[in-house]
């Protein structure tokens, strides 16, 4: 069944993907869309109410406005606000610019915690060691 009314159900089971290509395209203002954490809005009606202004909106028209949006530091109420006019989701293709930053960040966090493991673990052998020594020359004595 088609869900072309998507006002109050804002479920992401049966929701619509668009593509960065196609959510390019409504850059315009009558027909805005915007990319926020990967969630599609149509904010077309919203330009005129917006406190912030409309310029700020078409600035980020057809594009993903995630950063400008919480550079902001929007309140919950703002937030609320959004899902009024979501329309769909990012395509999944279209995500791993994002999803690659992760990567790379766990990546780095992953090695660092391998050397602060390492390098105790070294120092703790050396000091073994070296008490092993002090400890045998003092019986031999
Ligand atoms: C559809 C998405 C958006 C919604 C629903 C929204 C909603 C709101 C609301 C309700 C406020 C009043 C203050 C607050 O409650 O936080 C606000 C203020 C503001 N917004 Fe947005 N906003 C959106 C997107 C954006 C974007 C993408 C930008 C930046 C490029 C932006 C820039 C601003 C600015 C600068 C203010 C402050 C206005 C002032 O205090 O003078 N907003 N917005």
């Amino acid at each position: 069944m088609e869900d072309e009314n998507n006002t109050d159900s804002v479920s992401e089971s049966n929701a619509k993907y668009y593509t960065l290509e196609e959510i390019k395209q409504h850059n315009m203002s009558k027909d805005t869309w915007l990319i926020i954490h990967d969630k599609v809005y149509d904010i077309t009606s919203f330009l005129e109410e917006h406190p912030g202004g409309e310029e700020v909106l078409l600035e980020q028209a057809g594009a993903d406005a995630t950063e400008s949006f919480e550079d902001v530091g929007h309140s919950t109420d703002a937030r609320e606000m959004l899902q009024q006019y979501y329309i769909g989701e990012l395509h999944m293709d279209d995500r791993n610019k994002e999803s690659n930053k992760d990567i790379f960040i766990t990546t780095s966090d992953n090695s660092s915690s391998w050397t602060t493991w390492l390098i105790p673990a070294l120092a703790a052998a050396v000091v073994g060691l070296m008490y092993r020594l002090y400890v045998q020359e003092h019986k031999s004595s």
